[in-house]
């Protein structure tokens, strides 16, 4: 059965030069696209899509580093691929939790600048893939 996540490349891995390095990760593992899109972010978005950690310390610098600059938005699908791209990305702090051969543990340092986001969860790709992808 396949399923359908949201990536997003965040403004670092797109200032950095690294969507290519992304998706090349997403089709090797056998993931296909189904969207792709870069855009900036707006601020309502944002809050919407990281309404989970509103009363977070972290929640303004979040939001204002993932409307810091143009994003790239993919809609993913594949079977399990909610986890299978948390697999690709790694754990969320990138030196301690991520490992190498991740994305986050081979291309960053700082969990606040940790190169992508996935889905965590079927009710998260669902709600996400609607804000972000309602025509799909
Ligand atoms: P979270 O949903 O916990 O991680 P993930 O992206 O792995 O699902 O947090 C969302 C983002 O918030 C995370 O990617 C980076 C940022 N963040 C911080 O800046 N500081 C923190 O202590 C945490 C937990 C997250
Ligand atoms: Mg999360």
């Amino acid at each position: 059965m396949s399923e359908r996540t949201l990536v997003l490349v965040k403004p670092d891995g797109v200032k950095r030069g690294l969507v290519g390095e992304v998706i090349s990760r997403i089709e090797r593992k056998g993931l296909t696209l189904a969207a792709l899109e870069l855009r900036t972010v707006e601020r309502s978005v944002a809050e919407e899509h990281y309404a989970e950690h509103k009363e977070k310390p972290f929640f303004g610098e979040l939001l204002e580093f993932i409307t810091s600059g143009p994003v790239v938005a993919l809609a993913v699908d594949g079977p399990r691929a909610i986890a299978a791209f948390r697999q690709l990305a790694g754990g969320t702090d990138p030196v301690e939790k991520a490992t190498p051969g991740t994305l986050r543990g081979d291309f960053a340092l700082e969990t606040q600048f940790n190169l992508v986001h996935g889905s965590d969860s079927p009710e998260s790709a669902e709600r996400e893939l609607k804000l972000w992808f309602p025509e799909l």
